[in-house]
């Protein structure tokens, strides 16, 4: 597999949770960093001095918004899957997995699927942001460390299915196969850990840090201190590799189009 390097300069990017903590950073980051339509996606109206924002009315987890905020993005080039829940809960409580994978999981994949078509027509990319908590459980929070492997998962799933629907179509694609980048950031000061007292990056610091990774074509970013220190044995390491062969059974299938 391979992910292509891409400026952020010029492009049309979409936010999920754009109101505040990191998905608020990240549209002000996107801006200075001259992309030329920022699209923030938020459940209730906002309102943005920058003319190059549009304002989008989406809750992910409900299908008709999803769908209508599809209908209004002409053209994109990159996807920010940001929004998510962190909500204390315990192992045994039900309904806290599934409200974490309603928003975290399901989200993710229905506004994934609904922009897919206009990626592809770009070769643009989707960045899902995951957490460390996917490759170790935080164990106090046992739905949203859950809820963040999932869709980990489903970021190798997806990037190596685009890959390989780009090798099949190689015409029709001709080298703007759709980047899928995991973020695996540390923990970042918002609202969402506002109450632990550990050490935290910043928001705005955690956006650059993201916007470099897709800016370098790196499949997992590692946007911050914290999940640096892991970023180089991560990307020599067996768990990669493994990714790698299992992608390359994907690849030798012939894919219906
Ligand atoms: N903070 C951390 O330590 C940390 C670490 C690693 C990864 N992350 C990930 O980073 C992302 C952003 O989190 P954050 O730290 O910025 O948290 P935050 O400050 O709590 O912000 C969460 C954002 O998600 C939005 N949201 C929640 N449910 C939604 C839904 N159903 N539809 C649309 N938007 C929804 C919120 O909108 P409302 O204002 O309407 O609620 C808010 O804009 C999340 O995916 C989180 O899991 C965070």
């Amino acid at each position: 597999m391979s992910t292509k390097a891409m400026t952020i300069e010029g492009k049309a990017v979409l936010v999920t949770g754009a109101n505040r903590g990191l998905g608020q950073a990240l549209v002000e980051e996107a801006l200075r960093r001259g992309a030329t339509r920022v699209y923030a996606g938020t459940r209730r109206p906002l309102v943005h001095p920058d003319e190059r924002v549009t304002p989008l009315t989406l809750d992910v987890t409900d299908p008709n918004q999803v769908q209508r905020a599809a209908e209004k993005v002409g053209s994109l080039d990159i996807l920010i899957n940001n929004a998510g829940v962190s909500l204390p809960d315990a192992l045994s409580d039900r309904a806290a997995l599934e409200q974490h994978l309603a928003v975290n999981l399901f989200g993710t994949w229905g506004v994934t699927e609904a922009f897919l078509p206009l990626l592809m027509r770009t070769g643009g990319a989707v960045v899902n942001v995951v957490s460390v908590a996917a490759l170790a459980a935080v164990p106090v929070l046992p739905a949203y460390s859950i809820s963040k492997a999932a869709v980990f998962s489903l970021s190798q799933s997806l990037r190596a299915l685009l890959f390989s629907l780009s090798q099949s179509l190689r015409a029709l694609f001709a080298g703007r196969g759709v980047n899928v980048h995991a973020v695996m950031a540390g923990p970042i000061d918002t609202d969402m850990v506002r109450g632990l007292d550990i050490p935290k990056t910043s928001p705005e610091a955690v956006a650059r840090g993201i916007f470099d990774g897709v800016e370098r074509g790196e499949e997992e970013i590692f946007p911050d201190p914290m999940s640096e220190t892991m970023a180089e044995s991560w990307r020599t390491g067996a768990v990669k590799a493994l990714e790698r062969q299992n992608a390359a059974l994907v690849a030798a299938r012939p894919v219906a189009a």
